[in-house]
Formats: C-alpha cells, sequence, structure tokens
C-alpha cells in the first residue's frame, strides 16, 4: 500500500469522528479514529502519526492521557495538533495550544477549513526539520546559526469594513507584533512595498476584485514570497474564485472571527514565517562559511554528508518515508547552469546538493517512491530542456521506506538488536553471496549480524596492500573501512570483481562524517556511519534484489535477441531490420524530446515490433508475388500475436504498444485497429516511420529495392496524403541528413 501521511483523530463523539474519518480519507490521509486520549496511547505501539486532530475539552478532561501522548512522540519534531472547538469555547486563547505549533478547529467543521488547515499543519513540521538539520550542522562545526535581530514582526491587516477592522486589530494587540492597516489593495500594496510584512491578513471580497490581485502579488514577489497569506472569508466553501488560485491563500478566518482562531493562527502563521527566515538566514550563513557553491547557492557534499544519516534517523523515528537520489551528467556540459535550473522547479522543502564534479543529489523529504518518480521526472525534463540529451543523464535513486516504515518494522525497532527478516529475505539468504571486504578482514562483527540476520552466504575478504586478493564472487559487496582508507581499498577491491556492475555498498566507520569519501563511480553506494543497524539490513535486501533483477533481466534480453536472430535468419532480406529501425527509432525519440522511459520503448518495441511473425507459415512470409486476401490477413495477425506473446514481460510494458500498433496509419487504414490520427500512439508512428523507411529500402518478395531517394520521396508523399505524422517524417529525415 502507497505511503500517506496518518492522522490520529480523537473525539467523543461518534458522529463527529466518522465524519472527519471519511472526509480524510477521501483526500488522501490514513486515518485512525479514536474515542478516548488512552486509546491513541495504546495505539502508538503499531502505528505513529503524523498529525492529531482532538476535541480541546476531552484533552483538558484527561489531561494526563494527552500529556502522556504528547511526550511519546515529540522524539523527532513537535507533532502538530488541531484542537476541536465549539465557536462559543473560542473565547479565549485555548489551554492546550503550544504557541506557533497548534492550531484550531471550530465546529462545525468545514470541509475547506478541514484539509487546507491539515497540510498546512504536516508543512510546519517539514519547515522545523529542515530549521533543525541546519543548526544541528552548525552548530557541530562551532559555527553560530541565524537569528532574528530583536525587531517585532509585522502583520498586515487589509480590510474594508471598519469594525470587523477593529476587532481583528484589538485581537492582534495580544501578540507581540506590529500592526499595518490598509483598508483597499492600493493602501496595502504601498505598506508592503515600504515594509515587507511577515503575515498578511486579507479580506478578499472587494468589489473590484483587487484583493485577488493583492494576493497574487504578495505570492510573486521575491521579497513576500514566503510571507504567509490568511484569507478572511465569510463562508469559505462558496468562495469559489479562491479555488481556481494558483498561489491559494495558506489558511482562512471565518467571520464573524473569533479570538480563540485569530491568536492560535496568527501565532502558527507568523512562527511559520519565522522558520523559513531562519532557513533563508542559515543559508547565508552557509555560503559564507563555503559550504556552498558560490555561483549557485546550492550546498555541497559536506552538508549532504550530514543532512543524510540525519534523515534517515529522523524518517524513521517519525514513520516517514523520504527519497534520494543521485543525478550524473556525463557530459559535464553547463552542469552548474542546469543545477541552477533545476533547483527553481524544486519544491520549497526539497534539498538539493552538489555532490560531485557532475553529481546533484537530492533529498525529497516525506516522498514515497510513486511521488519521487514524479518529482524526479520533471528534474529530468528539466535538465532535457536545458539541452542535455537523456543519454548523458544517469540517474541512481536509493528510495527509502518504499511504503514508509512497515507496522512491524517499528515494533522490531521497539526491541533493540532484534530485527525481523521478511520471508523472502529469508529464502534469499541460502543462494545469496555477500562479500565483505574490509582492510583486514577481521569485520566478523558485521558478518555474523548479516548471517544471525539469515544471510548464510556470508565471506570476509582481507584486501592487503601486500597480497592480491585475487578474483572473487559475489552477488554484493560489504566495503567497510574509515572514511580515509575507502579510496585506497576501492582501488584494491575493484580489479578482482567479475563484473563492474556489481553492486557494493560502502559502509564507513569511526568518525568519518564530513570527510572526504568520495561517492564512487559505477554501482556503488556510500552508507554514512552512524546510520541504524535497520537502515544497514534494508539496504542489503534492497541491493540484493536490484542485482537479481539485473541478472534476471539480462538473461531475458539475451533470450529477446534471440528471438529477433530466430525471425530474421529465415529470410536474407530483412536482416538487421530490427536492430535498424531500434537505433533509429531511439535517436529519433530523442530527437523529438521523448522521456528517457520512452526512449527504452522504442528500444524494444523498435527490436521486436514484428517478432509475432515467427508464428506464421515460411511459405506466406516468403511468398513471391501479391498475397491472396486470406494470406494478407493472415501476415496482418503479426503485430497482435507479438503484443501477446509479450505481454507477460514487465519490463516491455511500455513497448506493448509500440508492438500492437507499429502497423497504424495516420488516415485510420492500418491496422489491426484502425486508428486514426493522434490516437495511434506517438511512439508506434516514430516506428512506423522509421519501419517503413528502412523496409523500403529492402528487397521485398514481391518487389526490389528503393533508393533512399526513391524512399524519402515515398515516404514524404504517403505523409502529405495523410498515412504518417509529417512533423515526424520531416524530423526522421533531417536527423539522417545530418
Ligand atoms: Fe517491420
Ligand atoms: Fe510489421
Amino acid at each position: 500500500m502507497a505511503w500517506k501521511p496518518l492522522v490520529f483523530v480523537i473525539t467523543p463523539f461518534n458522529q463527529e469522528r466518522s465524519n472527519l474519518r471519511a472526509q480524510l480519507l477521501g483526500a488522501d490521509y490514513n486515518v485512525t479514529a479514536v474515542s478516548e486520549p488512552v486509546d491513541a496511547v495504546s495505539r502508538l505501539s503499531t502505528e505513529i502519526p503524523h498529525l492529531i486532530i482532538a476535541d480541546h475539552d476531552q484533552g483538558l478532561k484527561e489531561k494526563d492521557a494527552f500529556v502522556e501522548l504528547m511526550a511519546k512522540l515529540d522524539g523527532a519534531a513537535p507533532l502538530p495538533i488541531l484542537f476541536l472547538l465549539e465557536r462559543k469555547e473560542g473565547e479565549w486563547l485555548p489551554t492546550l495550544v503550544r504557541e506557533g505549533l497548534d492550531d484550531t478547529l471550530m465546529r462545525p467543521v468545514q470541509s475547506l477549513e478541514l484539509l487546507s488547515r491539515t497540510s498546512s499543519l504536516l508543512r510546519n513540521r517539514q519547515l522545523l526539520g529542515q530549521v533543525r538539520i541546519q543548526e544541528d550542522f552548525l552548530s557541530c562545526r562551532n559555527i553560530a546559526t541565524f537569528s532574528r535581530e530583536e525587531t517585532l514582526p509585522t502583520v498586515l491587516l487589509v480590510e474594508d469594513d471598519p469594525r470587523e477592522m477593529g476587532n481583528i486589530a484589538f485581537l492582534l494587540g495580544q501578540i507581540p507584533c506590529r500592526t499595518l492597516k490598509a483598508r483597499t489593495p492600493a493602501e496595502a500594496l504601498w505598506h508592503i512595498r515600504r515594509i515587507p510584512p511577515h503575515l498578511a491578513i486579507v479580506d478578499l471580497l472587494f468589489p473590484d476584485l483587487d484583493g485577488l490581485e493583492l494576493a497574487r502579488y504578495l505570492k510573486k514577489q521575491g521579497e513576500t514570497r514566503h510571507t504567509p497569506l490568511l484569507m478572511l472569508t465569510a463562508v469559505p466553501e462558496l468562495d469559489n474564485r479562491v479555488q481556481g488560485m494558483d498561489s491559494g491563500p495558506d489558511d482562512y478566518l471565518v467571520k464573524p472571527v473569533n479570538s480563540a482562531e485569530v491568536l492560535t493562527r496568527v501565532r502558527r502563521l507568523l512562527a511559520r514565517h519565522q522558520n523559513h527566515e531562519k532557513i533563508l538566514g542559515n543559508n547565508l550563513i552557509l555560503a559564507d562559511q563555503g559550504f556552498t557553491d558560490p555561483s549557485t547557492g546550492i550546498p555541497k557534499d559536506e552538508f549532504f554528508r550530514f543532512v543524510y544519516p540525519q534523515m534517515v534517523n529522523w524518517s524513521q523515528k517519525a514513520h516517514l518515508p523520504f527519497t534520494v537520489a543521485r543525478m550524473r551528467i556525463s557530459s559535464g556540459k553547463d552542469f552548474l547552469r542546469v543545477a541552477a535550473q533545476i533547483r527553481s522547479i524544486l519544491r520549497d522543502f526539497d534539498l538539493d546538493f552538489i555532490t560531485g564534479e557532475n553529481d546533484l543529489s537530492f533529498i525529497l523529504p516525506e516522498t514515497p517512491s510513486e511521488k519521487a518518480k514524479i518529482a524526479l521526472s520533471r528534474i529530468l525534463a528539466k535538465a532535457e530542456d536545458m539541452g542535455i540529451p537523456p543519454w548523458e543523464i544517469r540517474l541512481v535513486t536509493v528510495s527509502i521506506g518504499e511504503d514508509g516504515w512497515e507496522t512491524d518494522r517499528i515494533q522490531a525497532s521497539l526491541k533493540p538488536g532484534h530485527h525481523r527478516m521478511e520471508s523472502g529475505e529469508m529464502e534469499d539468504g541460502p543462494g545469496r553471496k555477500i562479500l565483505v571486504a574490509s582492510r583486514w578482514g577481521a569485520e566478523g562483527d558485521l558478518a555474523d549480524l548479516l548471517r544471525s540476520n539469515g544471510y548464510s552466504g556470508v565471506e570476509t575478504v582481507r584486501l592487503d596492500a601486500r597480497e592480491s586478493t585475487g578474483k572473487v564472487q559475489a552477488d554484493l559487496v560489504i566495503l567497510q573501512g574509515k572514511a580515509d582508507e575507502v579510496p585506497g581499498l576501492l582501488d584494491r577491491l575493484l580489479p578482482s570483481l567479475p563484473d563492474p556492475n556489481l553492486p557494493i555498498l560502502i559502509r564507513c566507520t569511526g568518525n568519518g562524517d564530513g570527510e572526504h569519501v568520495p561517492l564512487v563511480p559505477g554501482s556503488a553506494e556510500f552508507i554514512p556511519s552512524g546510520v541504524p543497524i535497520d537502515y544497514l539490513l534494508k539496504r542489503v535486501s534492497q541491493s540484493l534484489d536490484l542485482a537479481s533483477l539485473r541478472s534476471g533481466s539480462e538473461e531475458v534480453l539475451q533470450f529477446l535477441k534471440n528471438l529477433v536472430r530466430f525471425l530474421e535468419e529465415g529470410d536474407p532480406d530483412i536482416q538487421g531490420h530490427g536492430q535498424q529501425v531500434s537505433n533509429w527509432a531511439v535517436a529519433l525519440g530523442a530527437r523529438l524530446g521523448r522521456q528517457k522511459e520512452e526512449l527504452d520503448a522504442l528500444r524494444w518495441g523498435g527490436l521486436l515490433h514484428d517478432v509475432g511473425k515467427i508464428f506464421l507459415p515460411q511459405r506466406i512470409l516468403l511468398r513471391e508475388g501479391m498475397l491472396s486476401a486470406e494470406e494478407f490477413m493472415i501476415v496482418k495477425s503479426h503485430s497482435k500475436l507479438g503484443h501477446d506473446l509479450f505481454r507477460p514481460f514487465s519490463i516491455l510494458k511500455k513497448a506493448l504498444p509500440i508492438i500492437k500498433h507499429h502497423h497504424e496509419r495516420m488516415d485510420g487504414k492500418g491496422y489491426p485497429e484502425g486508428l486514426r490520427g493522434e490516437k495511434v500512439p506517438i511512439l508506434a508512428r516514430i516506428v512506423s516511420v522509421v519501419e517503413v523507411y528502412d523496409t523500403l529500402l529492402r528487397r521485398r518478395p514481391f518487389r526490389s529495392a528503393f533508393s533512399p531517394e526513391e524512399a524519402a520521396k515515398t515516404l514524404r508523399d504517403e505523409a502529405r496524403r495523410g498515412l504518417w505524422d509529417p512533423k515526424i517524417v520531416e524530423a526522421f529525415f533531417e536527423m539522417i541528413e545530418e
């Protein structure tokens, strides 16, 4: 099951419980709804929430249980709480609310408020995590962290109704802040230009709609980009103009305002802005101290090495998935320019790092693998936009906690030293060989640990400078050593490996943090010191999976190539057709800006498009002269047969439409489905153009070969008559003329 944030709902009212539960489930959260704080405490052994929604009244009455719950949960970063209140209760600051962290939800709960507040609170936690990491890093190095000057934060209040204005201004008087009042958006703009506010409270219902413009202006300006926007409204659900805004309000204040709401919301959003300021301020300090690249402002390797183990720890404690990815641009062309562009499209809580001459690394917090795929494909597309050809980009992704940290894993981590293996790993154990390599060969602790976790094929090897190691056999190598020894050990290890792509995990021992371990080439991956054993075991199991997948698919790929050879050997005139179509299709696809995955599909789809013909009788395939209608029907079945043949292969999933539709025509007169125009899958259109051209150049049983000029003319004529996609045809000829 895909990872989703988990919300605990604690309220004694059945109706409210099921109502909140239904709404949150619909908005893609996991929900645990209980009636008492003690029930929530008892759930903690198996579930770790990311947000709590609780009845404030009950929280007060059962304060002991509530305090216990909080104490157990605040380990990694304080867990935000939304308190459910009656409007009439909301005349003073709720007792349990913690300054700048928690917020309120007024009954009856409105859906838009519930969802915007929930996501806003979860966002708080991400910012807190980011600030904490920066501060830890700086304080480890005895560098002072950013602190704001002792001036009061500024709140801009934009409201045309003098009574409402008076009300809110009075309430703001109870918060340490300075209030700027504006009765019109124009007046507000004047204020913003003089003093960028830390929070804007805006009534958007101005008759001339300027309020909306104002909101857009705020979110666009560099200086106020992070300024939270609190929208004053009578009925948030009905304000559909807001829903269409790309950078909408961060939260709502429902009129007539009540004091609990104003106080909690303003304090929380001011705290959030302050965290943003801290992050920006600390970034400047990091830059000043040389921890970031001067031209792009992107943090360098040393910071990455610090953040990575922290993220592992934090994610495990807080039960949050995150994704680490590394991208290498092999040409190195314009690397920094590309890096800066990629930075501009990252979400504001994503972290990027320059981790090598041509290496960018990313940490995507709270991002499970399927969301990471989306984020990473945007990153790749951006790099390609910048003119980096796809084959010069190599992406190594390391996703941690694919489905979050599963329940049994939490339980295992509650009992130190015990790691429950999944059954798959147990079965894997005996067959797989793991080599633990180190300078002295005496890394018994790690080997024993692996053995006691079900990996029986564990051996150790000594990488001594004086002795040659000889060739080694393994499915996975774990290299262990002090950070400064690692490069030397690698030099000795690499020549003895049978396969340069063998996965290597490098585990640093000793206090190697912050020292320079190179991010090594090939399939090696660095595991910082200080990561939990649990994580190390998970990486071992993932690496073995990857290794078996790779060797498995190598056999599959060889088998597929053999099929093509088998088919083409039967007819001397078509030898090399599949490979030629494949080569051209990939090059043309790249030229047309298709994504990396699609290029893979073109590679395989191009190679295998005609393999369905192995089911057809040779006498028909090799028949001189015209085919009868019935024979032609049989020939036409090859695209569908090929498609059905390859359907079980997951690696060919994206190539299947190409195989099935490579004889469709844009005019709808092709086969097997007679698809028309854009309905013909784009990748199939690419292959069909290339395929027709290559076929024309070859002798067929019923005609002689065309010259390149004749073939080009024929293809262009047919494109003009609507058979082929003219854009693809032109791009193809441009390409081969080059
Ligand atoms: Fe073909
Ligand atoms: Fe074909």
